[in-house]
């Protein structure tokens, strides 16, 4: 079970994820538990993340268990969650996200919203679900009596830019910090004309921990499948 963050919004979390879930084999799904910016559709909200997730799974889930929290505008969730007087703590996060069909995969991944210290409110963060689910799949586990070997592994999206080794440190620092792990990390380029791509990248090389998954350049065509291409799958 892996959860996607990324050094920043429009990093390309969602990118990565979709060519991720593209290149897995079997039953495999994607989540996006938390969706701010969604349409308003006949059947409910709608959030293009979750519904390019949907995409590449083949597990069949209902929408809602896909995005389970959706908010209309494009702002911070817990200022959403404020205006329709909704309160989001990270217990209720996972309560609302958990569903069985991330221990019954091959392949599944969450992707968060924003990056790796998204504010739920209240002084919570999008980070401690990700440590209570860890902390719940093995607890499953170990009343199953199975060994727990299933766990919350975390994949980095560093999206390339000016700034980004900053970003892409502090988030690796944070996410150890928090005892979780890096499955591995993806550069990807979000800005076409970045200088030094490969400067940038060495360095990046050098100072990340953790399987390097791929490289993703600036793609004119940024489908699921193309983007698939650049990268490999972790272990
Ligand atoms: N390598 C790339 N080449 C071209 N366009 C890209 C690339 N990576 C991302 N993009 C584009 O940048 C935008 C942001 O990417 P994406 O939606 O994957 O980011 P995100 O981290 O999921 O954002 P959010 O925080 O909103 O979930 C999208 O329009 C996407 O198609
Ligand atoms: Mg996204």
């Amino acid at each position: 079970m892996y959860f996607v963050t990324g050094t920043d919004t429009d990093s390309g979390k969602t990118l990565v994820s979709a060519a991720l879930l593209s290149k897995a084999q079997g039953h495999k799904c994607g989540f996006k538990p938390i969706a701010s910016g969604c349409i308003s559709t006949d059947a409910g909200l709608r959030n293009s993340d979750a519904l390019m997730l949907i995409a590449q799974s083949n597990m069949d889930l209902p929408y809602q268990v896909v995005n389970p929290i959706c908010f209309e505008p494009a702002i911070a969730p817990h200022i959403a969650a404020k205006q329709t007087n909704q309160t989001l703590t990270a217990q209720r996060v996972l309560d609302t996200m958990y569903h069985p069909a991330m221990l019954d995969a091959d392949f599944a991944l969450i992707e968060g919203a924003g990056g790796w210290r998204l504010p739920l409110g209240n002084g919570e963060y999008l980070s401690e679900t990700v440590k209570l689910l860890h902390a719940k799949l093995q607890q499953i586990q170990l009343v199953q009596g199975q060994q727990a070997t299933s766990q919350v592994e975390v994949i980095l999206v560093v999206g390339m830019k000016l700034g980004c080794l900053n970003h892409a440190l502090l988030t690796q620092e944070a996410v150890l910090a928090d005892g979780l792990s890096i499955a591995g990390w993806v550069a990807n380029q979000v800005d076409p004309d970045m200088a030094f791509i490969d400067d940038n990248l060495n360095s990046l090389q050098q100072m990340m921990q953790g399987p390097f998954l791929g490289y993703v350049p600036h793609l004119a065509n940024a489908t699921a499948e193309h983007a698939a291409s650049y990268l490999q799958l972790p272990k």
